[in-house]
């Protein structure tokens, strides 16, 4: 495991885009697993730079975002669809088409969760962004007794949904469940990076990496992987 500390959050965001350009650079067909969260929001903002400056072009490129809720309407402001769109898909030259996230209103969930993983077969993931919920969760994966390895329908615990209900307009707007890759999906890419920003992940991000390895912290998982780049701000990565 790989581990960069940042001084300022900028920097950081520079460091992540830069690797998603050369990675394109050097494999423009590549696939590239994306997230979502207030984390990538600047890596995303500096890679669409990168795109106006003739850095770097999607045009051949695939994407995969790890998870979407279940049953918010398909263009609601806080589906991952309409985040990926405002903070990345409506900025570069990606092809439509070629960018993928699970369809959390599909009318057989279970079908589209299959197919899903059927297409991350067709086409793996080089390099997946990952961000670090505060109960370890990645993607949608949830800590819990056992884990999913393929792309599967959770029910999202309750300190996910108050986490996250700062971006809805209360906490029951908040869906209950969500379509998420499963760690096997996740840990099936060649390269995983993963980002971490802020004081109050420091405590999760120490125990998912130097802590035991569990499906209770299931990024603690990661330290299975061969190529994982940690990127951390200093306040994140305070107690290492
Ligand atoms: C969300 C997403 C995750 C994300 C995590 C952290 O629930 N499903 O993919 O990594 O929570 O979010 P943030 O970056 O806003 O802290």
């Amino acid at each position: 495991m790989e581990m960069k500390l940042f001084d300022t959050i900028s920097e950081l965001d520079h460091y992540a885009a830069q690797l998603f350009a050369a990675t394109l650079n050097h494999k423009p067909h590549a696939t590239l697993g994306l997230a979502t969260g207030s984390t990538p929001i600047g890596i995303y903002e500096k890679m669409i730079e990168m795109y106006r400056k003739g850095k770097v072009s999607f045009k051949e490129a695939t994407t995969f975002n790890l998870d979407e809720y279940v049953g918010l309407p398909e263009n609601h402001e806080q589906g991952y669809a309409h985040y990926m769109r405002q903070h990345l898909f409506a900025h570069i030259d990606l092809p439509s088409e070629q960018a993928h996230l699970p369809n959390g209103n599909a009318e057989n969930l279970h079908e589209e969760c299959e197919q899903y993983d059927r297409m991350l077969t067709e086409q793996p993931v080089d390099v997946q962004l990952l961000g670090l919920g505060h109960n370890g969760h990645i993607g949608f994966n949830e800590p819990d007794g056992s884990l999913q390895g393929g792309t599967h329908i959770v029910e999202l615990k309750e300190e996910t949904r108050v986490a996250n209900a700062r971006f809805f307009d209360s906490l029951d707007e908040v869906p209950k469940q969500a379509i998420t890759m499963g760690v096997g999906s996740i840990l099936k890419a060649n390269t995983i990076l993963l980002v971490v920003k802020g004081a109050d992940k420091a405590e999760i991000v120490k125990q998912a990496l130097t802590g035991p390895i569990t499906t209770e912290c299931p990024a603690s998982l990661l330290q299975t992987h061969a190529n994982v780049i940690v990127l951390l701000d200093k306040e994140a990565g305070r107690l290492l």
